[in-house]
């Protein structure tokens, strides 16, 4: 069963939509289920020159977990350094929903990944120092999302041949 919190993220989503005005993209999907997840950052240095998440947002398709954790992530995200927003992990966000049943877990994954992707294409953008664990979890995900990818092009190539008329 979900928590309550898992319900009312779901039911009231926080910063869903497209930024306008984004400074990176992370694009993940989960190699679970095959859902996918856009998140968007928008970076700006603080006064003390640190680069921080002025705003984000979110666009997903998953399920009731993967909405609660996306809406769950970008509220913890907001308003953290790079640095402090890199250590955030799916434990983390699961936990700030006040748990997810076990069979749920790997959809917090999600969350935490497109985090992960958009601070990467941020750093990678900005020529800046990409921690190592960061550039680890982003081989990784990168592998899934070409799996994925290759997963949809066959399902699309199928429908495409079964809509192709008979001669
Ligand atoms: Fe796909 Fe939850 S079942 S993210």
């Amino acid at each position: 069963m979900y928590t309550e919190k898992v319900i009312e993220h779901f039911r009231n989503p926080h910063n869903m939509g497209q930024l306008e005005d984004y400074s990176a993209i992370g694009k993940v999907g989960n190699i679970v289920c095959g859902d996918v997840m856009w998140l968007y950052i928008k970076v700006d240095p603080d006064g003390d020159g640190r680069d921080v998440i002025t705003d984000i947002s979110w666009e997903t398709f998953g399920c009731t977990a993967a909405i609660a954790t996306s809406s769950m992530v970008s509220d913890l995200a907001k308003g953290k350094t790079i640095e402090e927003a890199i250590r955030l992990t799916n434990q983390d966000v699961a936990k700030e929903l006040g748990g997810l049943p076990p069979i749920k877990m790997h959809c917090s994954a999600l969350a935490a990944d497109a985090l992960n992707e958009a601070i990467y294409t941020y750093l990678s953008q900005e020529e800046k120092e990409i921690p190592d664990a960061l550039r680890k979890r982003h081989e990784r995900i990168a592998k899934e999302v070409a799996e994925l990818e290759k997963r949809y092009a066959s399902f699309v190539d199928k429908e495409k041949r079964s809509e192709a008329p008979c001669s």
